[in-house]
């Protein structure tokens, strides 16, 4: 694996490709799910770009900032073990040389006023903001992102939709990796304590049985059980929803004729926990 750490470096190497490029951005403290993604892509003969960079301008939150966990030395050596070509490990000058002020921003209309739209204002749009650069810098043919963060992948879609270039990159969706208690892998869920950790798989759970519902259920019963369940077991619940799968429109009840999916979002003493499942 080669590491950049400088975007002209980094775009030299590029030029001289003839494979396909893979982009997968991350931001560090590596697990299965990136390496997921990785792989994927491995598979496909790309040559994989992964670029780990802790982007200031997503945190909606400062603490989440500060406490974002980071494990360089581990991260290279899972990349390599998954056959990773290039490590870009950018300094926030090299992302943001005018500043992050004057980084072109995106906006995502209704996509930033639901779910982690409202409970976390403004980081859509450092998303867009950061993705949008580092696809301007490694121009790839393939953006792999995960299910795991199923708004962030709509947002994103419309964010390459908004770009312009002559590169048109394709957007691949990849499943959310789990824990064996069902638990969404997740950087953050290092700073689980353990008996915090023991918890955390009630997310699934209620997921699996928003999912499994019978006919004639109503949702809002489920949502309600949903609601009490994490609430018993020391969660914050901040939503339990059903949604279209294709527009996140919100749904009342449980609707055969539309794709839909469930989204949770819960926080554990200070660490905020996400997770979705399709429902058909
Ligand atoms: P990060 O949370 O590091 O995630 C990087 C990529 O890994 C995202 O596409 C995310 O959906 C995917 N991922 C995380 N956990 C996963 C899991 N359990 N299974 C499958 N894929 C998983 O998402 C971000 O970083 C940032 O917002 C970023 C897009 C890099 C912009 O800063």
């Amino acid at each position: 694996m080669i590491l950049f750490k400088k975007v002209a470096d980094l775009q030299d190497y590029l030029q001289s490709t003839d494979k396909k490029i893979a982009f997968i951005p991350t931001m560090g403290a590596l697990h299965a799910g990136h390496t997921s993604l990785i792989k994927e892509a491995v598979k496909q003969d790309q040559l994989t770009v992964c670029s780990i960079f802790v982007n200031p301008t997503q945190f909606n939150d400062p603490q989440d900032f500060i406490k974002y966990p980071k494990s360089t030395d581990a991260d290279i050596a899972l990349l390599a073990d998954a056959q990773c070509d290039i490590l870009f490990l950018p300094e926030v000058a090299e992302v943001y040389p005018e500043g992050a002020d004057k980084t072109k921003a995106y906006s995502f209309g209704y996509l930033e006023t639901v779910l982690e739209g409202a409970h976390r204002p403004g980081h859509f749009r450092g998303v867009g903001q950061v993705v949008g650069r580092l696809l301007e810098i490694v121009q790839p043919d393939f953006l792999y992102l995960g299910q795991k963060d199923f708004q962030q992948c709509m947002v994103i879609g419309k964010l390459i939709a908004q770009m312009s270039g002559e590169k048109k990159t394709q957007l691949i969706v990849c499943p959310t990796v789990r824990e064996a208690d069902g638990l969404a892998m997740s950087s953050r869920n290092r700073r689980l304590t353990d008996p915090q950790r023991a918890l955390a798989g009630v997310i699934y759970q209620c997921l699996i049985s928003i999912q499994g519902k019978q006919e004639g259920d109503r949702f809002p019963l489920v949502q309600k059980e949903c609601f009490e369940l994490l609430t018993a077991k020391g969660f914050e619940p901040e939503y339990v929803n059903i949604a279209n799968a294709d527009t996140l429109e919100l749904l009342d009840d449980y609707d055969p004729n539309q794709k839909e999916v469930a989204l949770i979002a819960a926080k554990l003493g200070n660490i905020r926990l996400i997770d979705n499942m399709l429902l058909n």
